[in-house]
């Protein structure tokens, strides 16, 4: 395997941190002397570029947030000059303004080598077929996927999202090796396969590289026993790159490494900024190393995780997110993520991996109806069942009290891409959903 990887990936810790302070100090450099924004927020915090002498002193520069960006819609973050940017995407943003990020070819080039070498943490090799099944778009999950296994030296399959039933004949037909898809996706695959009367576990697929969205190790275990494959995690964002900032080893599943000679992590407490040490929670903060036409610095991912040392490579890993701060509900005083749900609903038996929160208002308190979907052979007294586990898991578990709703089978909206887990009926005055 070691003859596999490349020179930055055989790095030791004291060689990497000498690459990282030095593109760490252009990072800074280059955005201080490109984009109004750094210049100012620079300027306001009392910080110069040269003031980086050791990479504990990126914590007295200031952070920047997706406010940020939207605020300098839509060019307004780039470094280089417009002529040079050789791509825009742009996040859907579920309200307003999307955020809009840019590459040079060098971007895209260090994009593609990134993905390439996730893609090969993954266990695909060149000459394996890859089936890409994120959106192509705007969105970095197609496009960013696709350059990187095609700079592996694998066969691409374009799929995009949605068409299932065609993406279940294409996997039949083609036979790839490889699939690339949000989890939630998958299990609207699984579906689909199981319609056609095709045995999932039958297929040619060896490895599902599954990200853009949080899921937990109760649906890697789902994943992994109903297609007979290995599932690891893929992680990026817009902001810093798309996907392939971090990546899950096959041979371990045990987190993902992030590639920090392009990307410097730190996790700080979500509420007063400061900087936690290694192994401790907190808010994922990334600074990119190498990025020329969007550099972002200090850039507030509000993703929970914390950061462990590395093991089957030198890179530090990250721990599976487990959700937004975003996607925290706060039910009385209780936080609450979707991940805790999907650990409990995927243990509990009788019903299928479908669920859905929705949050009321009761007079003036929130409400959280947990809807699983049951499974087709389970019985009403089976159902009844499931109902009680899942309500009392949720209250031993997360300490809380939610109603749950056992729905009939493929009653629940089926993802296509990021899956939308929070319904929030809570607008309306009073609350009350009409
Ligand atoms: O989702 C990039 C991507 C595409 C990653 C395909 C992996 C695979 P955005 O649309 O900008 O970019 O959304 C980024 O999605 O801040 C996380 O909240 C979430 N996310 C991405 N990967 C994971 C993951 C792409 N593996 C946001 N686990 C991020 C949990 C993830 N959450």
């Amino acid at each position: 395997m070691t003859d596999l990887l490349d020179a930055a990936e055989r790095l030791g810790r004291e060689e990497l941190g000498a690459l990282q302070l030095e593109r760490l100090r252009g990072t800074l450099r280059h955005a201080y002397d490109n984009v109004g924004f750094y210049r100012e927020a620079f300027d306001k915090a009392g910080v110069r570029p040269e003031d980086c002498r050791t990479l504990a002193d990126l914590a007295r520069f200031p952070f920047t947030a997706k406010t940020d960006l939207r605020d300098h819609y839509p060019f307004g973050m780039f470094a280089v000059d417009r002529s040079r940017v050789r791509r825009i995407h742009a996040s859907s943003g579920t309200t307003g303004r999307p955020t809009v990020v840019g590459y040079t070819e060098r971007d895209l080039d260090v994009w593609a080598d990134v993905v390439a070498r996730s893609l090969r943490a993954a266990g695909a090799r060149p000459g394996h077929m890859v089936h890409i099944a994120y959106g192509y778009g705007l969105f970095t999950g197609g496009l960013g996927a696709h350059y990187g296994a095609e700079r592996l030296g694998c066969t691409v399959v374009p799929a995009s999202g949605g068409m299932t039933a065609r993406q279940v004949q294409l996997i039949q037909d083609f036979r790839p090796e490889i699939i690339m898809v949000t989890p939630s996706y998958m299990l609207t695959l699984l579906d689909e396969f199981e319609r056609q009367g095709v045995d999932p576990r039958g297929t040619s697929l060896k490895v599902g590289v599954f990200g853009a969205e949080p899921w937990t190790e109760e649906m890697r275990r789902e994943i992994e026993e109903r297609f007979a494959i290995d599932a690891v995690d893929i992680y990026g964002l817009s902001e810093v790159m798309g996907p392939g900032v971090a990546q899950e080893c096959v041979e371990t599943k045990d987190g993902l490494h992030i590639w920090e000679d392009h990307f410097y992590p730190e996790i700080v407490d979500p509420f007063t900024g400061e900087v936690l040490p290694d192994g401790e929670q907190g808010e994922l903060v990334f600074t990119s190393l190498t990025k020329e036409a969007m550099p972002v610095v200090r850039y507030r991912t509000r993703d929970l995780t914390r950061l462990l040392p590395g093991t089957a490579r030198a890179f530090r890993r990250m721990e599976k997110v487990t959700g937004r701060s975003d996607d925290m509900i706060i039910l009385r005083g209780v936080n609450l993520f979707p991940t805790q749900i999907e650990e409990i609903v995927l243990r509990t038996a009788h019903v299928a991996p479908h669920f859905q929160l929705r949050l009321t208002r009761e007079g003036r308190l929130d409400a959280l109806t947990v809807r699983v979907e049951a499974r087709p052979e389970a019985t009403g007294d089976q159902r009844a069942e499931a109902a009680r586990a899942v309500t009392a898991a949720v209250k031993d578990g997360v300490g809380v009290s939610v109603a749950v709703e056992v729905v009939d089978p493929e009653t629940l909206e089926r993802s296509v891409g990021k899956i939308r887990r929070i319904v929030d009926l809570r607008r309306d005055a009073g609350g009350s959903p009409s």
